[in-house]
């Protein structure tokens, strides 16, 4: 590893230390007791065992690993030790109460600013203080897919806009882009400070020419999909992905309804809202992307095509990400953050799914949180490029993301591609 000491200055660690607990905190504070206590399902957790968990896996590695010194809460391992603690489990543990919990995520944070202010901070805290406020976005990212999953209220902090502005409000955009065959650099180096393991190491893969869509998929273009007869077609739908199909009785996208008076409409969040025809379609599994694919007369972008089309993407683009817009924008915004080849909001607005199978890249090992990504190997589709509600200080081009195929609660869209004729 680089040294990360030269890299992140203490006050950047302090900020986004206290940055990532406050907004913790904001995407619970507003809920009542009752909306704590949530239902037993495999894709979300119950808020006061993931507060305590953030807290937990922050004090876990900072200050009991990196620093040495004792746990604060002498069971604290046997509750939110996520690797340990099986998933159904979380619902019936002797949890501190919301407001010890609270003051549990407080004290850590404290401790872990006292140590960042301390006088012997080395490369070790400072890969572990980063490990923490990534780990800590990313379940910030999941608390707003809870929030949708139940149909609670949406989340909303002081900075947050809402999505309908003119920034957001750009229209369509239509046609693909073509990158040429060559041989392109995938995967990250050690000069980009901090990296996961997944990403590791920069390699060379060579691509033939292709051409990717400019946008990902509106939803009225996966409306025609719909309306077209997309999920009764046998034919448009792999062995797995139609076998999904029939388990979950899929006919359109979760979040929507065709309402006989008032047409196709969204949930988002606890509000019905008519379909946004130019914004991406969002919160659907990979087998409803491959499909629409297939109906298409495409294909979803592998990673590494996926990754090359990105290139040239400043490390801090112009783009939909930190809950500023409140969901997802036009697929025509944000045009100062187009890739070198044109390629738009590659980051942000939604994940992007890729036809990639989430495997380690050669010579891959793992870093000392070792359940991040080498469980899930084998099992999970890989999705670049972030969505509305992930930190801007978390995604870059070679960020890899990875979920089961049949996830529909994912801020997940894709875009379209298909070999250069
Ligand atoms: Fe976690």
């Amino acid at each position: 590893m680089s040294s990360l000491v030269d890299h992140f200055s203490r006050a950047t660690l302090k900020a986004w230390t206290i940055d990532a607990r406050s907004r913790t905190l904001d995407l619970v504070h507003d809920l009542s007791d009752d909306e704590f206590r949530v239902p037993v399902l495999r894709t979300i957790n119950p808020f006061l065992w993931e507060i305590g968990h953030v807290a937990y896996f922050q004090e876990y590695w900072i200050l009991r690993h990196a620093a040495e010194r004792a746990s604060m809460l002498p069971t604290a391992d046997s509750w939110y030790d996520s690797a340990k603690v099986a998933h159904d489990t979380r619902w019936e543990l002797p949890l501190p109460s919301r407001s010890g919990t609270i003051d549990y995520l407080e004290a850590v944070r404290d401790r872990v600013l006292d140590r960042i202010a301390g006088s012997n901070l080395n490369d070790r805290d400072v890969y572990f203080t980063l490990l923490s406020i990534f780990h800590e976005d990313m379940h910030d990212e999941a608390f707003t897919i809870t929030r949708q999953t139940l149909g609670y209220r949406a989340p909303t902090f002081a900075q947050c806009e809402t999505a309908n502005h003119s920034r957001c409000l750009s229209g369509p955009l239509a046609g693909d882009v073509t990158v040429p065959g060559g041989t392109y650099v995938i995967g990250s180096r050690t000069e980009h400070g901090f990296v996961f393991d997944n990403e590791k190491w920069a390699h060379d893969v060579k691509l033939p020419t292709f051409r990717i869509a400019r946008a990902p998929v509106t939803q009225s273009e996966f409306l025609s999909f719909v309306e077209d007869g997309g999920y009764a077609r046998r034919e448009l739908w792999g062995t797995d992905s139609w076998a999904w199909r029939e388990r979950e009785h899929a006919v359109h996208p979760t979040y929507w309804i065709r309402d006989p008076d008032r047409g196709w409409m969204r949930r988002h969040f606890d509000k019905w809202v008519p379909l946004e025809t130019d914004r991406p379609v969002a919160n659907i599994s990979w087998f409803e992307a491959d499909a629409y694919c297939r109906w298409a007369g495409r294909r979803l972008p592998t990673e590494f095509e996926w990754e090359a089309a990105a290139g040239g993407i400043s490390a801090v683009p112009s783009a939909n990400l930190d809950w500023t817009a409140s969901g997802c924008c036009d697929v025509a915004s944000h045009p100062d953050g187009d890739s070198a080849f044109g390629c738009r909001q590659m980051i942000g607005n939604v994940w992007e799914w890729t036809a990639s199978d989430f495997l380690p890249y050669s010579g891959f090992s793992e870093d000392p949180y070792k359940e991040y990504s080498s469980p899930w190997f084998g099992t999970h589709k890989t999705l670049r490029g972030g969505a509305w509600a992930t930190r801007s200080r978390l995604i870059r081009v070679a960020y890899r993301n990875f979920y089961t195929p049949d996830r529909r609660d994912i801020w997940a869209g894709f875009r379209t591609c298909t070999l250069e004729s």
